[in-house]
């Protein structure tokens, strides 16, 4: 079995290298993104192996189609880059459903903390012999509203975390369950909390669900903390939102546009997006490069899944982290009913 991986980073390597070891299974590593014009570094591979920033469209699909390629395995949860309708039929797409939601959740808190209690002004200054609290007043998360936005794993694990620090938490999902969460509207999310943090898909439904409008609703000097997908979040209307004093402070692991740009060393160079220069600039922006899910556990949850994954789709010719645009009728599925999609 070839698997070309897209993308691939060196700390990427280990964890696929010590899984995939036992199957004699050839990975061959590009660091380039898949896109419809380097699709054809995959010929002679039967499976890609993908993350977040790959371009998996209809070109590439036919590119890839064209080649004898057969699956497609996203090393990530989101799969908003796959055009899983088109996919339908023509590949087989098998996400990592969770790999470590722990460590997206507590990302998210330890970028919350950083803004809060100013360490990041802290870090720099004491390493400068700059001993003075000046500016470094911070407020006690204890007794303050956090509104949660996507109850879903990593939402879930964060409400923990913040019950923890005797906060309010506040749930808003599309899709709530029976669960004893206290989970309020939008509007009430928006009007109620003094931290908003996203934790949903990126969807038709959500793109830019934090825009103008919504930051006008929200409680002055809110904290948004992103940890999900870039395009949840206008950009414009944040910066808007940030000049206005209206957002109190922004900690970002994710950007609308941050495709061109994160993953890769820019030092030294001028930074051709204004608005992501402009959003570092900020003294309460607190930016990461996508970088909640890096921890040990989860590359090796990663790597173990997705090698998984592909096993059973060759020996089974199903999965059960098999992606389809059907899936939400579940009724219809003919996966359901024959355990395959085609
Ligand atoms: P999940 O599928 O367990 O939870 C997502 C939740 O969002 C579900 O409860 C779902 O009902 C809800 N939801 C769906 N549509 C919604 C809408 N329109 N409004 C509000 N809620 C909605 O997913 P999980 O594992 O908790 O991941 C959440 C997101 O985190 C992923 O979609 C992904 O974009 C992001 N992520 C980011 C990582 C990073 O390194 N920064 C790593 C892993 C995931």
């Amino acid at each position: 079995m070839k698997i070309a991986f897209f993308d691939a980073k060196e700390y990427d390597k280990p964890a696929f290298l010590k899984y995939g070891g036992e199957d004699n299974a050839e990975f061959r590593f590009y660091e380039t993104r898949l896109t419809p014009d380097t699709a054809a570094l995959a010929a002679g591979c039967e499976a890609v192996c993908v993350f977040v920033n790959d371009t998996v469209n209809k070109d590439t699909i036919d590119r890839l189609v064209a080649q004898g390629v057969k699956y497609v395995l996203l090393r990530c949860a989101g799969y908003n880059n796959v055009d899983i309708e088109y996919a339908y039929g023509r590949l087989h797409v098998a996400r990592v459903p969770a790999y470590s939601p722990y460590a997206v959740a507590e990302h998210a808190m330890a970028m919350l903390l950083t803004s809060v209690r100013r360490i990041h002004k802290a870090y720099n200054r004491t390493r400068e012999f700059n001993f003075s609290l000046s500016g470094l007043t911070g407020f006690d998360l204890h007794g303050k509203t956090v509104g949660v936005i996507g109850a879903g794993k990593i939402g879930r694990i964060f409400m923990d975390i913040c019950k923890g620090f005797g906060m309010n938490v506040l749930a808003y999902d599309r899709f709530p369950k029976d669960d004893g969460l206290a989970y309020a509207d939008l509007p009430e999310i928006f009007a109620e909390s003094d931290i908003i943090s996203l934790h949903c898909p990126l969807t038709q439904d959500t793109y830019h669900m934090i825009d103008g409008d919504a930051i006008r609703q929200m409680k002055k000097g809110v904290i948004l903390l992103n940890t999900s997908r870039g395009a949840l979040i206008d950009a414009n209307a944040l910066i808007e939102g940030i000049k206005a004093r209206q957002v109190g402070a922004a900690c970002l692991d994710v950007y609308e546009e941050e495709s061109s740009v994160f993953f890769n060393d820019f030092s030294g160079h001028i930074l051709d997006d204004d608005t992501l220069a402009r959003l570092i600039s900020m003294p309460n922006v607190i930016l990461t490069s996508h970088q909640a899910f890096l921890t040990a556990e989860a590359l090796e949850n990663i790597a173990e899944t997705t090698l998984e994954n592909l096993r059973k789709l060759e020996a089974e010719g199903f999965c059960e982290n098999e992606l389809c645009y059907r899936c939400g009728k579940m009724e219809e599925c003919a996966k359901k009913r024959d355990r395959k999609c085609f």
